[in-house]
Order: structure tokens, then sequence, then C-alpha cells
């Protein structure tokens, strides 16, 4: 058991999937893995390990935003050993072109969290995932004729910050796609640690249109999300 994860050692699979709702978490290890058993409940942050092709992956919540967020990847990757982190989850399209239900693998994310700065003594780290990983699942879209868009994400500390649109004319200018919060500190976190991550995300609303996803968008792409990221774990 570490703090915040109710795990026994072995219990969590070298590779994990996180996201931020814990019942997505839930509705994952039951939706896609086989044999899957919730290996801690701690504050309600369900964590699940299966199979999947036979596979062991592991599915934790990670609530909202980086400093959550950070909590359970040092306890995935200091006490549980953990190699592979995959972050599957939802973004805020910032481009009118990017319709609902698109799927986003990122190739780098900007942030406005002093989480970095706090880490780098005030100096600037490039968030990037792992170029490996990322290609992956690209390939693996393209593999399986699901599109994707590659590009920049932003992770904001401040959800509302959305209802601002002249906040974000900066970052568009700069080639964001969306923005969402949890990204950057991953990749920054996993780049520390020397294990792989990366983040594949479907667009629930639209920044720009103020438009948000009915329930059968969510479903589909969320399903076409999900067998990218399986399939490269
Ligand atoms: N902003 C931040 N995070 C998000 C959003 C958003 O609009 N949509 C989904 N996650």
């Amino acid at each position: 058991m570490s703090i915040h994860i109710g795990a026994k050692q072995g219990e969590i699979a070298d590779t994990v999937l996180v996201c931020g709702d814990p019942l997505r978490a839930e509705h994952i290890a039951e939706s896609y893995l086989k044999d899957a058993f919730c290996y801690s409940n701690v504050r309600n942050m369900l964590g699940f390990t299966g199979r999947y092709n036979g596979k062991r992956i592991s599915v934790q919540g990670t609530g909202m935003g980086q400093p959550s967020l950070a909590i359970y990847l040092h306890e995935l990757t200091h006490e549980y050993g953990v190699k592979t982190i995959i972050r599957v989850g939802t973004c805020g399209a910032l481009n009118q072109e990017i319709e609902l239900g698109d799927i986003i693998v990122a190739q780098g994310a900007s942030t406005d969290s002093n989480m970095n700065r706090l880490i780098f003594s005030g100096l600037d780290f490039a968030p990037l995932p792992d170029y490996g990983l990322m290609t992956a699942a690209i390939q693996e879209a393209e593999k399986q004729n699901i599109k994707v868009r590659i590009g920049y994400l932003f992770s904001t500390d401040y959800f509302y910050f959305k209802d601002d649109p002249k906040r974000w004319e900066l970052w568009i200018n700069h080639g964001m796609l969306c923005a969402e919060m949890e990204s950057s500190l991953l990749f920054t976190m996993a780049a520390a640690a020397g294990v792989r991550s990366c983040s594949i995300l479907t667009v629930s609303d639209n920044i720009i249109l103020g438009k948000a996803c009915s329930t059968e968008e969510r479903e589909s792409s969320f399903n076409d999300m999900m067998r990218i990221a399986l399939n490269i774990c």
C-alpha cells in the first residue's frame, strides 16, 4: 500500500491507463478488461487491473488537475514500479475546425500551472510525450482507420478560464489544438521517473464555439480512443 493507492505490491501492471474520473476507470475495466479486479478504493479514486488480449493492464483514476494527478503518478512510478502511462481523457477544442468527438494525440503540452516552475526552480521545461509511444498511437490509429489529429495541448489549472475566449488567443496563435488539465505534468513526471507516457484525448467540447458533445458522440469517440490506447499497451 502507498498513501493514496491501496494496492498490494504486484497488483498493478507495468502499463497503466490514467483518467481523471474514477468511474470512467471502472467503466474501462468493466467494458474492456478480462478478469478485472479493483486494487484500490482509497478516497474512491478507483484502480483496476485486468487483461486485454492476454496482456496485464491497469487503469487508475487520478482526479482532475495536475496536483491530484501528481500524487497518483508519484506513487505509481516510485512505489509500484510502473513503466508506461497512457492518459485517456477529454479536452476542449481551441479551433473551430476541430469537431466534437475528434481524437487528439498529444505532441507536447504547454501549461499555466506552476508545477513545472516549482520542479525546475523557475526555468522552463518542454513537456513532451515519449516519441515511440506517441508514434505507436498514431500508427495504431492509421491501422484501425481512425482519424486522429496530432498536435499541442494546453494543460490549464483553471477549467473556467474557458469562459474567457480572449485568454486563448495567444495560445491558439502558437498552435494549441485543445485545452485539458493534466498532460503537461504527466510528461514532466514521466521524464523524471524514466517511464514512457503519452496522451490520447477525445474532444468533449469546443471552447471557441461554446459547444459540447452529445452522449452518443461521447460514446463512439471514447470507444475509438480506447481501441487505440489498449492496442499500444
Ligand atoms: N478545459 C479544460 N479541460 C477540459 C475541457 C476544457 O474545456 N474539456 C475537457 N477537459
